[in-house]
């Protein structure tokens, strides 16, 4: 019997700048200067937020082919539906949110903020597409984030997707990748991730959880940081 949030899709709820600030403990002042992926982005403002700081953030989805009214229309039922059932789950702290209508608020000021800006950024700084591939060139990202995508929807993407994707992610950023949260709904650490650790086709990749102060999902309060140990075609450590 599930304990946590049951959901039969992904949901396209976004999650604010002061939100991605906390789940992995981004520093905002140091990210000036760098380029820097959001994959699974969705309805976050936190592309749209970053840039209007002078932060360059290219945020990646695979909604950015549909209209800013079509995203708002799927937005919204799933906001009422995960605002309505997660009040009553026992798999979340609520320190930080206090209660289902304060997150309610944060979820529509991230949907809003990103809709002003999608419309202007379509294209540009919006680029759709679908995981596990990804548009652009080998190593174009300092920092790659993925928040709520991989691990959380583990009932839903089998472990070849989050392979690849992992990979495709990888290949795309010459700095350090951030993945959170790493556990399930059901609040239990993803079971991919030892298989992905001691899969021979990850062996140029590190693997390092590193701790922060943030805890909505229990046991969340920790992201993935992955980064290139050994270059893949030379087989040597960089
Ligand atoms: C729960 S939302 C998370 C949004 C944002 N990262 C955040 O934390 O606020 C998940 C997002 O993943 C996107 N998504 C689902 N499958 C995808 C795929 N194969 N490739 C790219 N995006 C995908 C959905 O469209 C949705 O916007």
């Amino acid at each position: 019997m599930k304990q946590g949030l049951v959901l039969d899709k992904v949901v396209l709820l976004g999650r604010t700048l002061e939100e991605y600030r906390r789940c992995f403990a981004l520093d905002v002042e140091k990210l000036r200067g760098k380029a820097i992926l959001d994959v699974a982005a969705g309805v976050s403002s936190f592309c749209a937020e970053a840039n209007r700081l002078g932060v360059n953030v290219t945020a990646f989805d695979s909604i950015y082919d549909l209209s800013g009214d079509e995203i708002r229309r799927r937005c919204e039922p799933d906001l009422d539906q995960v605002t309505q059932a997660i009040g009553n789950l026992k798999t979340y702290r609520w320190d930080f949110y206090q209660s289902p209508e304060l997150l309610r608020r944060f979820r529509e000021r991230a949907y809003r903020t990103f809709l002003d800006d999608y419309r202007s950024g379509q294209g540009t700084r919006y680029v759709s597409g679908r995981l596990p591939k990804l548009p652009f060139r080998d190593g174009q990202f300092d920092l790659t984030l993925v928040s709520y995508l991989l691990f959380v929807y583990e009932d839903q993407f089998d472990y070849e997707f989050h392979k690849r994707s992992l990979l495709e992610i990888m290949r795309v950023t010459r700095g350090e990748a951030r993945l959170y949260p790493v556990v399930t709904f059901e609040a239990r650490q993803s079971q991919y991730l030892d298989r992905l650790k001691a899969d021979p086709d990850m062996r140029h990749l590190g693997f390092e959880q590193v701790q922060t102060d943030f805890e909505f999902l229990l046991n969340s309060n920790y992201y993935l940081r992955m980064t290139m140990t050994v270059r893949r075609d030379e087989g040597t450590a960089v």
